[in-house]
């Protein structure tokens, strides 16, 4: 039995509960920790947890408590994610931390480095990874069927009303660490790198805020992504998009491929013109793949915390572990640097580069507008978590 710990009970917390209940022959939660203990308490009574659940207002007084921690959720706000997960990481605890992993690629290495001092095991939440539609893009794409990926169209379209970035944390470079190309397309840039299984070599970008003058961060961002081979990934990251229509376009050199699910073949003429009814023997075999794939038995969060616990039952690694977390931000901090900078940018980026340190991308922002509102708490506490 796996005792759980979960410290920061705001939104994202509720489908961490929900995800952990759905196992109560491996594990349990044994304690709540949020700087509003209130939030916790509400938490034991909303999911019936039991009295003997304990509940701590900072996550040192947790780890020096005699409750038995097995594994703990980092679900707060970025800005301490890497603080509480090394924390926790040092004090001999599993850590599965909320997306994203940390702000910087400095912290992303001390995270790296806590969980291999420790022996411990660091995951990161990236949960789209287990919905059928990226799943099983991702196995056609590794199945070769399609041909080499040369074009990949990533559309991290969300949409949050202006109240949005009013709430204490969000909208600030200190704290939210970016806008939606950090918190958001960071979903969307695990899926492309988990498919493409390689790094972009060049990053170019524009960033901009068009509907949120509330926020310090990006609102809408559009960056090019060149690989080693020449070809490329569009990255359009966005909250202002009416009707979240997210999803990854794969043109790979004998197929198209999506999600959400769509597929061309073209095959040419004498003359090079595309020939009516396009490769119909390569769309028959693709579709036959894509058909056979099983679907995922756990979706989400319930299926990526179904993945950390079987890695912590079995001594293998989880499916998103910390490099996993780190190569995702590294391209994030090149959009960033290459917003920011006006200017291509080179990947990996250098440790001596300023926007590989901690605080590095916080120092050196545009900011677009400051942070007018600080709203404590919400009370709608309904959220969604994408469409992919
Ligand atoms: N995976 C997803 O799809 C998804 C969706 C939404 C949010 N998130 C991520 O989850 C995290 C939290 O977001 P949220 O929407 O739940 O925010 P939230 O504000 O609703 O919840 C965060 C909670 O953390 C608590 N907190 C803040 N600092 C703390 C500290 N030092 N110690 C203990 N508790 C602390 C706050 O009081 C709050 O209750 C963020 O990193 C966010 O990016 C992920």
């Amino acid at each position: 039995m796996i005792n759980i710990a979960i410290v920061g009970t705001g939104s994202i917390s509720n489908l961490h509960i929900q995800g952990i209940l759905e196992f109560p022959d491996r594990c349990k939660i044994v304690a709540l920790c949020d700087i509003y203990p209130e939030k916790a308490e509400a938490m034991i009574e909303k999911y019936n947890l039991g009295s003997d659940v304990a509940v701590f207002a900072d996550h040192k007084s947790m780890l020096e408590s005699d409750v038995k921690i097995d594994m703990v959720h980092v679900c707060t706000p970025p800005y301490v994610h890497s603080s509480i997960s090394i924390d926790c990481m040092d004090a001999g605890l599993n850590v599965l931390v909320e997306k994203p992993m940390a702000a910087s690629l400095e912290e992303c290495d001390e995270m790296l480095e806590a969980e291999k001092r420790n022996g411990v095991t660091l995951g990161v939440i990236a949960q789209n990874r287990f919905r059928n539609g990226v799943y099983k893009l991702k196995k056609l794409a590794a199945s070769g069927l399609a041909g080499k990926v040369c074009l990949a169209r990533v559309d991290s379209n969300w949409w949050r009303a202006h109240c949005y970035y009013d709430l204490w944390w969000r909208g600030t470079w200190e704290k939210e660490g970016g806008g939606p190309t950090l918190n958001h397309a960071v979903h969307h840039i695990d899926m492309l790198n988990w498919i493409e299984e390689r790094s972009p070599i060049e990053a170019t970008a524009v960033l901009t805020n068009v509907m949120h003058d509330n926020a310090e961060v990006e609102d809408l961002s559009l960056a090019c992504l060149k690989y080693e081979d020449g070809s490329v990934a569009e990255v359009l990251a966005s909250v202002i998009s009416h009707g979240e229509e997210q999803g990854i376009t794969l043109q790979c050199a004998d197929a198209k491929i999506s999600m959400p699910w769509d597929l061309k073949a073209e095959i040419g003429m004498e003359n090079g013109f595309y020939k009516d009814g396009g490769n119909k023997e390569l769309i028959e075999k693709i579709n036959k793949f894509y058909d056979e794939i099983p679907d995922l038995k756990y979706e989400g969060h319930t299926g990526e915390i179904d993945n950390y616990l079987t890695a912590l039952e079995t001594g293998t690694r989880p499916l998103i572990t910390g490099e996993d977390g780190k190569r995702t931000i590294e391209v994030i901090t090149a959009i960033y640097v290459a917003g920011f900078e006006k200017k291509t940018i080179s990947l990996p980026i250098g440790k001596d580069s300023k926007y590989y340190k901690k605080g590095g991308i916080k120092d050196n922002a545009i900011h677009f507008y400051e942070k007018k509102a600080s709203v404590e708490n919400f009370t709608e506490q309904k959220i969604s978590v994408g469409k992919y």
